[in-house]
């Protein structure tokens, strides 16, 4: 290799002029940054910020974010502007973080330089060898990985700094016409996030023709749960992808946002991965009680490789919740067989009011073997299944069946009085907070027809609060089909119930 045959003395010579540039193009950076801050702070229609033009522009700069904290007083002018007190404050934060990003990289490169000194000073036994080392891998892996990828992602934040305009229809004139006739305020969150496409994501998407769509609206709204906010790194980590080509193998990481409270999670714009050796699954008169193919789904990010290992025998499987619920001919016996007063059959539910009872819902940690079994009755449940530590949703899709991949944080995507059936187990249990679950339990009253049931599946608790469960189900005066309460242990109680959902026509 031709670089091989340089001397130490002249790579560290042509290393200082690359450093020396290097900070150059640092330093232009830095004051681009406070000449853009400076421009946007400027420019900003906001007559808070015109009234304070005579203070210095350095102060201005550092009561960026103090002027979050009074934009109240904006207010009283004309609110119009539409610069919430946490946009700008959002602002602020993002201009310090590429401030704070740059000067990292600036303190890194100086430190490598005077390392770079350092080293090549000392006498070596084979100074040819580090010089090759120095010019070729180091140089080259310290160029990309430590001043090109940084000064990219701050080149990109500084261009993302912007102050959202106000909606298109009414750019031109937003200073004069404003009085009378409010401008939509900007997007909330838009100016939160710095990376390019969960800004372009939450934005609001105007109809082309401007005309009102089917539904009657003038734009769509992309939502994320408002959570997001809290987890901003790890869901630009999340949303960091190109564009049209393969998403990261990262669903545990949108799992981990969605149960952290950041759901609904953005789209993404990026092809999911499937298993490499997915097979058609089996036609349904055999996929319901059939263990899925192995190939079928994707265990990289699961303590286990393959169904069998997730038996109730293996004590390292990965989940703790419906121990044995992957052994389907164990679970061939649930709600046919009745072991104890607290377990009902699905025949005798159904029994209860025969006929009636055609869609449901099943809101349990299982492989939907409910689901199944119902399904063989003619009815059709929808099973929630959150991959906690096995794969729930593809189980239950490959059984034939339909997983709904939701958490706790959401209200139900089912419309008022429309179930038959909400059958839950293995799910709430003394762990849940009284006063979320009794949104929940609103939620379900809400979904559940009139004359709907809702079975409750060996709730279990401790026996202390037993009381004050008993009143969370109660509260709704439901007709009681049935009522068991059974004890666990010496300490704790199952619960199971068939309620019936009252009438309510008013
Ligand atoms: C240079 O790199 C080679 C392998 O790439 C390694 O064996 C050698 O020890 C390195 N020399 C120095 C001085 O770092
Ligand atoms: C849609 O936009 C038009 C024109 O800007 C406006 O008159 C109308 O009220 C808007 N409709 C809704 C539902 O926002
Ligand atoms: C499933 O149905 C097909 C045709 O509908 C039938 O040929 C096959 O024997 C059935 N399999 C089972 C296991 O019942
Ligand atoms: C389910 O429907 C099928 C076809 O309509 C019918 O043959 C079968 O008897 C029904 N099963 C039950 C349990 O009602």
């Amino acid at each position: 290799m031709v670089e091989g045959r340089w001397l130490p003395r002249h790579c560290n010579c042509r290393f200082s002029t690359a450093m020396a540039t290097i900070q150059l193009v640092i330093g232009v950076f830095v004051i681009l940054i406070s000449i853009a801050s400076l421009h946007h702070f400027y420019s900003t229609p906001n007559s808070l910020l015109l009234r304070s033009s005579d203070s210095t522009a350095c102060r201005r700069f550092h009561t960026l974010s103090d002027l979050g904290a009074g934009a109240g007083d904006g207010d009283d002018d004309n609110g119009r502007g539409g610069y919430t007190d946490f946009d700008l404050r959002a602002l602020s934060d993002r201009v310090d973080d590429v401030a704070s990003q740059l000067h990292d990289l600036q303190s890194k490169l100086e430190s490598t330089v005077q390392n770079l000194h350092k080293s090549t000073k000392k006498p070596t036994k084979s100074p040819k060898l580090l010089a090759e080392n120095m010019t070729l891998a180091a140089f080259k892996m310290f160029l990309e990985e430590e001043v090109i990828q940084p000064l990219y992602s701050a080149h990109v934040a500084l261009r993302l700094i912007r102050i959202p305009r106000p909606q298109s229809n009414s750019n031109s004139n937003s200073n004069s016409n404003s009085d009378s006739d409010p401008l939509p305020p900007p997007d909330p969150l838009v100016n939160f996030f710095t990376t390019e496409e969960i800004r372009k994501y939450v934005s609001s998407k105007g109809n082309r023709d401007g005309k009102l769509s089917v539904f009657g609206t003038n734009a769509t709204y992309n939502t994320i749960g408002h959570a997001c906010v809290r987890l901003r790194k790890q869901l630009e980590q999340y949303m960091n992808y190109d564009i049209g080509s393969y998403c990261n193998d990262d669903w545990d990481l949108g799992q981990k946002l969605m149960l952290a409270g950041c759901d609904p999670l953005p789209r993404r714009r990026c092809l999911a991965r499937a298993s490499k050796l997915y097979k058609a699954p089996l036609p349904i008169n055999a996929s319901l009680w059939t263990t899925p193919d192995d190939g079928n789904v994707r265990w990289s990010k699961y303590k286990c490789r393959g169904f069998r290992c997730l038996s109730s025998r293996n004590p390292k499987r990965g989940f703790s919740k419906c121990a044995g619920c992957f052994e389907l001919e164990k679970e061939k016996l649930k709600w046919v067989e009745t072991a104890s007063l607290a377990e009902f059959s699905i025949a005798d539910v159904l029994n209860v009011k025969p006929g009636e009872t055609r869609i449901g819902l099943d809101v349990s940690v299982g492989t939907g073997s409910f689901a199944a079994r119902m399904r063989e009755f003619n009815v059709t449940i929808v099973s929630t299944a959150l991959n906690i530590g096995a794969p729930f949703s593809e189980t239950i899709a490959l059984r034939g069946l339909i997983p709904l991949y939701v958490t706790l944080s959401q209200r139900l995507p089912f419309f008022d009085n429309t179930m038959d059936l909400i059958h839950t187990g293995v799910f709430l249990d003394g762990w849940i907070d009284l006063q979320l679950m009794d949104f929940v339990l609103f939620d379900w009253d809400r979904i559940l027809r009139p004359g709907g049931l809702l079975w409750i599946d060996k709730f279990f608790c401790s026996r202390k609060d037993l009381d004050d469960f008993m009143y969370m189900f109660l509260q709704f005066r439901y007709k009681k089909h049935k009522w068991v309460v059974a004890f666990k242990s010496k300490d704790e109680v199952y619960l199971s119930a068939l309620l019936e959902k009252p009438p309510r026509s008013l």
